[in-house]
């Protein structure tokens, strides 16, 4: 038997052996249409380049495309498990031609691969054409021969292939395999055409328009896409009709029925059925960046995992079921799509997660629901109220219910399903107060009510692309801004992080078509909104728009950078300083980061050092940073560290990043951007430590180019520094220290020559001693002398008169600052604080003061200094 494998790998190898560039799937949710939900075709990827806004280097390709078919347009979610060929996740294999190849080598290649290379047998299979493709008709006639009999026309849409309602389209050719009489079911085209008989293997669409909102324009070549879903191409080359009886899939319910103790088959088929596709929806999806979420694409990816819950809970799994699968479908298609192994962790984990919390509701919602349909029969409605009451307290999707219901042949009461939701938003509006600027908070409360929150692509996106659903001018919504106006911009989702949790806002640019907008900040009313602050460049921007959004890439990679710096910085203070560090404060820049933590003291340089080093170390160690989804209880169980002025909703981001032994370095709850790897920080540098207030300190750090550059600027300030001193980097600190030691010499070698100068002109003769009534007095003049010196001149004087008084006035800048000293024998009779008043009122100041042997003063008269000693002099003699 030919494995799934097997045939993908046949497929692509073919198409390449015939010079189609290989290209691997894309991910699935895409950001090149904000219209689409999830990638629901091979030529998704593609669109561009068929439309000719794109080009590649190739002008064929082939690629076997990861597909969801869940919310939104095609939405197979409500039939799977219960056909043979409907799933929520599955491959399309394709071929493409850009402007190459178009009908003919296409209908050629398609037939040489399903009859020769396959062997399929022609007389199984029949080809459908668009009513009045006459050349498709006769290129299947030549090429392979079909009797005209089964060569059918279509006329209905079913062989007009569209994306959407705007994208690439044209007539398509499909190609019907028959699975033989035992089975019921009529060729394409007849009255019973959706028995299971034939079934369509492989779609060939000529693509030749755009279909555009104005109307259909010719493509700029006439193009080729394909799609054969590989399940279905699967079941036909292994003898079955049932996609669900290939080898993939019998792995897969293998697993699941050996895990819950039930047979694969019969009555429990179809939960197995139900868990294993969903089991690959929900581990791709993850795989691909999208988390659960009560909103958007996350809220798509719930309903398909609790679907699949509740089809574990009706097996009677014990324990969380969804998780321990996914090695299993690693094994089947961790091959071909190495994310999935990549992912496995995040994929295991989130569906654990979202199964215990499930589960906690699980088995009262469906005691209410046994409760509330016990009397009801065949063909009878559920009550609005009811539904909607196990959608709101139980978390029951409404999709789950349905489906609860459908085995008993019961439906559900949508339109009071509708109105209890909206009497429950009406009553939430009500209650709800705002944040005081009344007038803008109503305005987002309603956009918020109608459009919900915005959908966030970023953390995995720099760009894509997002329909605007409201203008915010002056205030109002309005329904156009043109070029000049400054307004604000919300589209239904958009790569823009929006200024959060210390990290500011993207800035970059809106587009489309002429329109061109600079969002230079981008903020996040009531939470949930991404309000993108722009000014029209030119055109006009309008409501219903779809506008590609691009940030600034550079500056995001500078933000993402410093955010995960800033955790590992946290980290580290914690380590270094102790468990009392807790975050007051942050600022995620993209030329800083600004850290304020409680610590009782200034961090010295030591530990400013130690931190630095601990970060680098971290830094090129260059562990993956890994994004969980856990309640608020759960991250702390977890030791994750909770971030300052965050709200948390019933689920949180954690970040885990850096290894401290067998243990995450950093585990934070944060909704911000980060690097994947710790790498791409590159360096660290803290450049500044203060306080901020009692207790709180803060630092200021710089990361990548910044830093690099900060480290130019002071060798360069160093460089600067050594040439001034004629000397080496190197011998720099040993030059200062030899300076600062001669500059210390000197100056007290000056000191001294001053002193010895104003004393008396460097003389040994000095000052002459008089006598005044019997009391020996050496009084002096000293122009120049530092004041500092006065005391110990005063003493010298002392000890050299043994017995006498003793004044010295130092006069500086026109100032004058006096000091007279008393030998002990004399202080009864002599106070030098006396003496030095009637100096200082001589030199036009006020007061002085000391002790009875020495007291000092000063004035500003410093030309009255001979008049002060005179007055000492006087005072002597009393
Ligand atoms: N795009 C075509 C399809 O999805 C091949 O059927």
């Amino acid at each position: 038997m030919t494995s799934t494998n097997d045939i993908r790998r046949s497929f692509l190898e073919f198409f390449a052996g015939e010079g189609h560039a290989q290209v691997p799937s894309a991910p699935l949710v895409p950001h090149n249409d904000p219209t689409l939900m999830f990638v629901n075709a091979g030529m998704v990827p593609f669109k561009n380049v068929f439309t000719g806004l794109e080009s590649r280097d190739y002008v064929t390709a082939t690629s076997s495309q990861k597909c969801v078919r869940a919310g939104g347009k095609h939405n197979d979610l409500d039939n799977v498990g219960y056909t043979a060929r409907h799933h929520t996740f599955f491959e399309m294999l394709g071929n493409f031609s850009f402007g190459d190849y178009f009908k003919e080598r296409a209908i050629e290649l398609a037939w040489n691969l399903i009859t020769k290379e396959w062997g399929i047998d022609p007389d199984r299979l029949t080809a459908t054409v668009y009513h009045d493709d006459d050349q498709a008709f006769d290129l299947w006639r030549k090429i392979s021969g079909l009797p005209e009999s089964r060569i059918i026309r279509i006329a209905t849409a079913d062989n007009f292939w569209s994306m959407g309602d705007t994208g690439p389209c044209g007539p398509c050719s499909e190609i019907f395999y028959d699975h033989g009489e035992h089975i019921p079911g009529g060729p394409p085209g007849s009255a019973d055409e959706d028995g299971d008989r034939f079934v369509e293997i492989w779609n060939l669409v000529f693509m030749q328009y755009d279909q555009r909102e104005e109307g259909r324009v010719d493509l700029p070549s006439p193009s080729i896409d394909t799609g054969m879903g590989l399940e279905r191409i699967a079941a036909v080359l292994q003898g079955t009709h049932d996609n669900y009886e290939i080898d993939l899939f019998k792995a897969l319910i293998a697993e699941s029925a050996e895990l819950t103790g039930t047979p694969p088959d019969g009555e429990t088929a179809a939960s197995h059925r139900v868990i294993v596709d969903h089991l690959r929806s929900a581990s791709f999806l993850i795989a691909d960046g999208v988390l659960p979420a009560n909103e958007g694409r996350g809220y798509v990816l719930r309903r398909i995992m609790r679907r699949a819950m509740r089809h574990a809970h009706i097996l009677g799994a014990k324990d969380p079921l969804m998780h321990r699968l996914v090695p299993a479908l690693a094994a089947e298609m961790g091959g071909a799509f190495p994310e999935l192994l990549r992912a496995q962790p995040l994929v295991e984990e989130t569906l654990h997660h979202e199964e215990v919390r499930f589960r906690r509701t699980l088995d009262k919602g469906l005691k209410l629901l046994d409760e509330a349909v016990a009397d009801m029969g065949e063909g009878d409605v559920l009550a609005g109220e009811t539904a909607f009451k196990l959608y709101d307290t139980y978390g029951f999707p409404y999709d789950l219910t349905e489906d609860a219901l459908r085995s008993r042949g019961l439906g559900i009461d949508r339109d009071g399903f509708d109105a209890a939701m909206a009497k429950q938003k009406a009553a939430a509006r009500a209650a709800w107060k705002g944040s005081g600027e009344a007038a803008s908070d109503t305005l987002w409360f309603d956009i918020a009510e109608e459009h919900g929150g915005t959908e966030f692509i970023g953390y995995t996106a720099d760009e894509g692309e997002g329909q605007v659903v409201a203008i915010v001018k002056d205030g109002a919504t309005v329904s156009t801004a043109g070029a000049g106006d400054e307004a604000i911009v919300l589209t239904n989702q958009t790569p823009f992080y929006a200024e959060s949790g210390g990290q500011m806002g993207d800035t970059g640019t809106l587009t489309s078509g002429e329109m061109a907008a600079t969002v230079s900040d981008t903020s996040k009313p009531l939470g949930r909104l991404h309000a993108h602050h722009v000014t029209v460049e030119n055109g006009t921007i309008e409501t219903g728009q779809v506008v590609s959004l691009a940030i600034d890439v550079d500056r995001r990679t500078r933000l993402r950078a410093n955010h995960s710096a800033t955790h590992l910085m946290h980290a580290a203070l914690r380590n270094r300083l102790g468990e009392h560090v807790t975050q007051k404060g942050s600022l995620v820049a993209e030329d800083r980061l600004r850290f304020d933590f409680s610590h009782p003291k200034a961090v010295t340089a030591e530990e400013i050092a130690a931190i630095e080093a601990d970060v680098n170390a971290q830094i090129r160690d260059n562990a993956a940073v890994v994004t969980r989804l856990m309640t608020p209880d759960e991250a702390v169980e977890a030791g994750a560290l909770a971030l300052f002025g965050e709200k948390y909703g019933d689920e949180v981001r954690v970040l885990s990043m850096g290894r401290n032994g067998a243990a995450d370095y950093s585990v934070e709850l944060c909704g911000g951007t980060h690097v994947s790897a710790l790498g791409d920080i590159g360096l660290f540098v803290i450049v500044s430590e203060s306080a901020v207030s009692a207790g709180v300190r803060r630092i200021e750090a710089l990361t990548g180019e910044a830093a690099r550059l900060w480290y130019r600027d002071r060798e360069a300030k160093l460089l600067r520094a050594a040439d001034a001193l004629k000397t080496s980097a190197d011998e720099l600190p040993d030059r200062v220290a030899a300076l600062t030691e001669d500059r210390k010499r000197l100056e007290k070698e000056l000191a001294e020559a001053k002193k010895a100068l104003a004393m008396g002109g460097g003389s040994a003769a000095g000052p002459e001693t008089e006598e005044i009534s019997g009391t020996a007095f050496l009084g002096q003049v000293a122009n120049g002398l530092d004041p500092k010196s006065l005391r110990g001149l005063i003493d010298e004087a002392k000890s050299s008169l043994g017995s006498g008084i003793a004044a010295i006035v130092a006069v500086n800048d026109g100032r004058a600052s006096v000091a007279v000293g008393v030998t002990d024998d004399l202080t009864d009779a002599h106070d030098s604080v006396a003496l030095v008043r009637t100096a200082v009122e001589a030199l036009g100041g006020k007061g002085g003061g000391g002790r009875p042997d020495m007291a000092q003063g000063g004035g500003p008269d410093g030309d009255k200094a001979d008049a002060a000693l005179d007055a000492i002099r006087s005072a002597i003699g009393g």
